[in-house]
Formats: C-alpha cells, sequence, structure tokens
C-alpha cells in the first residue's frame, strides 16, 4: 500500500527475506496518487487503494505515514475492511528479537532493529532500521519509529505515534496517543497525546 516512501524500502525487506528462504512473491503496488509517484515505479502501480478486494487472498503491507499524514494510518488502515491475518509481520533478517516478544499482525521491523525481552507490539506498527526497543516497552497500533530511536525500559507508546529518527526516550515514562516527536529529541517525561514535542528536554512545540 503506498508506491513511494517507506512501501519501496518493505519491498527491499521482502527481497531480504526471499533471499534466506523464498517467502514472499511481488505483485504490484497500490496508490492513490499515481501523479506522485516516480516513474522508475509508476509501472507497477495496479490500481488505488479500493482496488484491494480484486486481490483475494494475496498478502498486504502498508508503507503510508509520514510526520504529515501519520494521523490518518488508522483510519485509512480500517477503511480497508481487510483481516488482520493478510497483513504479515515483515521482518527483515538482520533485526535482532527477544523470542518472547507479543506481536500483532501487518508490522514492519527494518534492518538492524534490536528488540529485547517483554516487548509487545500491537498492529501496524513500523519500526525503521537501527532503532533500539529495551525491555518490557508496549506500542500500541500503528506507530512508526524512525531511525536510530532508542527507547529504554518501561515504556508505553500510544496508538498513532510519529516518533522522529535519532530520538532518545527516557525509561518509565508514557507516550499519549497521536504524539509527533521530532527528530533527535530527549524526552525526559510523559508526553500527553495529540501535541507535536522536539528538543532536549522535549517540549511541546508552540
Ligand atoms: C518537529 C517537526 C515535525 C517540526 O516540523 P515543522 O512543523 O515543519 O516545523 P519547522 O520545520 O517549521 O520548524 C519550526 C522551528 O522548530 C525548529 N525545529 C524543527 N524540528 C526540530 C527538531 N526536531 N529539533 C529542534 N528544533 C527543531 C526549526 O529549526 C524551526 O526553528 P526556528 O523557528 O527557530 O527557525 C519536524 O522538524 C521533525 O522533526 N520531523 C520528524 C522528521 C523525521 O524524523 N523524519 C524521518 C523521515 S524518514
Amino acid at each position: 500500500m503506498g508506491a513511494s516512501g517507506s512501501s519501496l524500502d518493505i519491498l527491499s525487506i521482502i527481497n531480504q527475506i526471499n533471499l534466506k528462504k523464498k517467502k514472499y512473491q511481488f505483485v504490484g503496488y497500490l496508490d492513490d496518487n499515481i501523479n506522485k509517484v516516480s516513474k522508475k515505479y509508476k509501472n507497477k502501480v495496479l490500481g488505488k487503494f479500493k482496488d484491494i478486494n480484486k486481490f483475494k487472498g494475496y498478502y498486504f503491507a502498508i508503507g503510508i505515514g509520514n510526520e504529515k499524514n501519520y494521523k490518518i494510518r488508522k483510519g485509512l488502515i480500517s477503511d480497508l475492511k481487510i483481516p488482520t491475518k493478510y497483513f504479515p509481520n515483515i521482518i527483515h533478517p538482520s533485526a535482532l528479537i527477544n523470542d518472547d516478544i507479543e506481536i500483532g499482525h501487518g508490522n514492519i521491523i527494518h534492518a538492524y532493529v534490536t528488540i529485547s525481552r517483554d516487548v509487545k507490539i500491537d498492529n501496524f506498527v513500523n519500526i525503521l532500521p537501527k532503532v533500539t526497543v529495551n525491555h518490557d516497552v508496549n506500542i500500541k497500533s500503528y506507530t512508526i519509529i524512525n531511525s536510530n530511536t532508542v527507547i529504554s525500559g518501561d515504556i508505553n507508546i500510544g496508538e498513532n505515534c510519529y516518533i522522529g529518527q535519532g530520538s532518545n526516550l527516557r525509561d518509565h515514562i508514557n507516550i499519549g496517543d497521536k504524539t509527533l516527536i521530532g527528530m533527535g529529541s530527549v524526552v525526559t517525561k510523559d508526553l500527553e497525546g495529540n501535541f507535536t514535542y522536539f528538543g532536549n528536554p522535549a517540549k511541546i512545540k508552540a
């Protein structure tokens, strides 16, 4: 779902998985805005999101979500009305994940992500390269955690958040739903949802 940005990276993960053992066959992208798709990928676009029903029995991966549109992820995915079992967890072979992880469906875990013990990840979470998730962390659905972020232990991250690259979250804190954390932020306290924060220490963007 989506033929730019993150979706293209998801295809790279799929290719890496297939190199180990052939698991998926890539068929194409669905995208609502063909004009914004780069020429290189246009011929792989098979239709719009509403055309998902033409692909019964296929598997899907969600690549939609940036700092401008991350809040629509929940609605967009729910509107597809496709059972979550058709969204596999796509995990890069280089990710180091503790074997007690509790994980739902449709999560994308990129290269060199490290996930420690007692971590729970709901559905449709996108964890970008080199993120570190320490012990006892809960990550709710639809959240995106950008590259090189470090999540300390005992943290709850709400639904539909967007955590900017290279952020650092102190242990024992709670991040509310729909929080945007700017790149490089140092988060030292609980953050109330629905606001944008950045800086060291992270504060609400005026
Ligand atoms: C926080 C953020 C959402 C703000 O974006 P914005 O609303 O467009 O804000 P602007 O770029 O207009 O910046 C407003 C001010 O905040 C500063 N600022 C923006 N982001 C900042 C950050 N992360 N840390 C410190 N200062 C920041 C700007 O320098 C600017 O300062 P000024 O008013 O003194 O000139 C954005 O900068 C950000 O960090 N996004 C996440 C990016 C990311 O991780 N992308 C991953 C892509 S793979």
